[in-house]
């Protein structure tokens, strides 16, 4: 048993997280596999910055993450990466606070959702990579300054099934029924986009990573109908679940020394095969000048 008197003398301390000195900007944080992740790294007392496109539902679950973890540093960054220009603007709104970087997670994405974006692109290619791209090089040198520092792009096995990138067809609206080709080819982006961010940023202390979640109950299968969507849902993983490769990426120690490589389980996997670095520098170039006008 505890002594009392000892309990009453000891100084009321809050609690203490291996995070509290870390701050990380999550995209599409507000529901699903993001809301989980940045409820996960808020437990363990991190600093976030929520980056989405609804104001009153990330308000909403950014109440309910401190509710739940009483850590208060919690903000909202309006964001759709559907627009550059509001990729713009929350680059220079987390710029504008001072911050450091540690942490990029690239989670936001769209999935069976057909159309362009207003920055003229496949809806799934400017959503899922084009958006995030423009981000990270607009955070690139605060989190090289804050070094060492992540990036952290959730991608998904689904990026296997992509053959090749048509840098013709991520220009035009979605072409298929299902959208699912395109969706691919947007994770096989993301892929590649980490793989090249580790080639490029060899040696500066940032490192970058790709992961598949799982397969997991989360709003990304909005699109499809209400008692085929419940039935699918009731044998997928949790959106807790999902949203631990991401927290192994964005903190685990032992990985300060990979870049560059793709997790499942949070395990190393290999990547499909058309995960080149050949393609990954020509979709790197195009992705600069796309982003620059
Ligand atoms: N669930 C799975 O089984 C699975 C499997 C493999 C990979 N993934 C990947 O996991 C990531 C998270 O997906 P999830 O399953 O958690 O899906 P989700 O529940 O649908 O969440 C997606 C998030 O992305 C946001 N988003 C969509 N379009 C956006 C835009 N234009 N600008 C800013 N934010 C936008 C959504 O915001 P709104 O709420 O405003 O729409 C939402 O916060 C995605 O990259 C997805 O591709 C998921």
């Amino acid at each position: 048993m505890r002594h009392p008197q000892r309990l009453l003398a000891a100084p009321y301390a809050p609690p203490v997280g291996d995070l509290d000195a870390t701050t990380i900007l999550i995209t599409g944080a507000n529901t699903g596999i993001g809301k989980a992740t940045a409820r996960a790294l808020a437990a363990r007392g991190a600093e976030l910055f929520l980056a989405c496109r609804s104001a009153p539902k990330t308000q909403a679950a950014m109440a309910e993450i401190t509710a739940a973890t009483s850590n208060d540093k919690l903000h909202f960054l309006p964001l759709d990466l559907g627009s550059l220009p509001s990729v713009h603007a929350c680059a220079d709104a987390f710029l504008t606070t001072g911050r450091p970087l540690h942490v990029l997670i690239n989670n936001a994405g769209v999935a069976g959702q057909r159309g362009l974006t207003e920055s003229g692109f496949e809806l799934a290619f400017g959503t899922n990579f084009v958006g995030p791209f423009l981000l990270t090089q607009l955070l690139l040198d605060r989190l090289r300054d804050s070094a060492p520092a992540r990036i952290v792009n959730v991608a998904s096995d689904a990026h296997s099934n992509a053959k090749g990138i048509d840098f013709a067809a991520v220009r035009q609206p979605t072409k298929s029924r299902t959208a699912l080709p395109e969706y691919a080819v947007s994770k096989l982006a993301n892929v590649l986009h980490a793989q090249e961010l580790a080639r490029r940023l060899d040696g500066q202390q940032v490192t970058s990573y790709a992961l598949h979640p799982g397969v997991i109950a989360s709003d990304i299968w909005r699109e499809i109908p209400w008692p085929i969507r419940r039935l699918m849902k009731m044998g997928m993983r949790s959106t807790n679940d999902g949203a631990k490769t991401t927290i192994y990426c964005s903190t685990a120690p032992e990985l300060v020394s990979e870049s560059g490589l793709y997790y499942e389980r949070s395990q190393r996997k290999r990547t499909g095969s058309a995960a080149t670095p050949e393609l990954g520098r020509a979709l790197f170039s195009r992705a600069e000048a796309w982003v620059v006008g």
